[in-house]
């Protein structure tokens, strides 16, 4: 069985619910307040855990982060690797309207201080075929990518959030990206998105790999070189959105390392995306396949 190893961030979310985002020069009330368990890496190593595959997390916290690696833990990913630093952990202040839309500030900590020693120690424990997955909040991405590479890892990247740094990275070793509207038109080069011509570019620019990009209410779509998918989103009334992007991945790479064929994994990460943005937080808000299915049965959808 291919192995799982998510090198990724590990962030404490420090959660506003607000009427509307702060405008600047103001100073606003929040509605609530909580503090969550959050990240893009830490997110979709819990989403790829929920979905039933078996993933290995490796990232640095800070003493603060205790919570962060209990979360992991709990929700079955392995942690072996995590580490503590004497930094502080990575933390996002989140607004959330009440619309669902959020509005996101990060301050890296821990995630900083990945370095190439500890990313080549992770890497030599896995095998060819074995896949690696990445977003853009962590240190020595670019590093990562290509050693991944030389070892014969699968790589898989979701270049969130996306900076012109990014652009320097060795992207031809990206066997597939995961990418959202903002994410892919940056990628494309394309100022006025439109997805035909962002199809077009990315097949140009990177040949050799698979694309899945996800549109918000438009859908998602996977394409390569010759194919290309289409899925249709489900319709909930979503209370915050944030952490909806991380399940859509985290259930799409569990379903690429349990065998679904293409259809299946996009219809199962667009379902449990939808409910993802039905609750409040991040990693909380990631259903178990098991719920998933039920939300399908529910819909008269097909199970899988
Ligand atoms: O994608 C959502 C995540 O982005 C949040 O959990 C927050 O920590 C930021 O990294």
């Amino acid at each position: 069985m291919k192995k799982i190893i998510n090198l990724g961030s590990l962030n404490l979310d420090k959660v506003y619910l607000v009427e509307k985002f702060v405008q600047p020069g103001e100073s606003i009330h929040a509605l609530r307040y909580s503090e969550n368990c959050g990240g893009k890496g830490l997110n979709q190593s819990i989403a790829m855990a929920r979905a039933g595959a078996y993933v290995y997390h490796a990232g640095k916290i800070g003493k603060d982060g205790i919570r962060l690696r209990d979360c992991l833990k709990e929700a079955g990913v392995e942690t072996s690797f995590l580490e503590e630093t004497g930094a502080v952990s990575g933390h996002a202040l989140i607004q959330v309207e009440q619309s669902g839309q959020n509005s996101i500030i990060v301050h890296r900590g821990a995630n900083d201080l990945i370095q190439k020693d500890y990313i080549s120690n992770v890497l030599e424990k896995f095998s060819p075929e074995d896949v690696l997955v990445l977003q853009n909040e962590i240190s020595n991405v670019d590093y990562a990518i290509i050693e991944a590479k030389k070892r014969g890892l699968r790589v898989v990247f979701n270049p969130s959030p996306i900076d012109e740094n990014v652009l320097e990275y060795k992207l031809s070793d990206v066997d597939c990206f995961i990418l959202n509207e903002n994410e892919a038109g940056f990628l494309a080069g394309i100022s006025e998105f439109d997805e035909d011509n962002a199809i077009s570019r990315l097949r140009e620019k990177y040949p050799e790999a698979s694309f899945v990009m996800t549109l918000g209410e438009k859908g998602s779509y996977y394409f390569d070189r010759s194919r290309k998918f289409y899925q249709e989103i489900f319709r909930v009334d979503a209370v915050d959105t944030t952490g909806a992007g991380d399940t859509f991945c985290g259930y799409y790479v569990a379903g690429m390392i349990k065998g679904l064929n293409i259809p299946e994994r996009l219809y199962l990460a667009s379902a449990a995306a939808a409910m993802a943005v039905c609750v409040s937080g991040a990693a909380q808000s990631i259903p178990h396949l098991g719920d998933v299915n039920h939300f399908l049965a529910a819909r008269e959808r097909k199970a899988i």
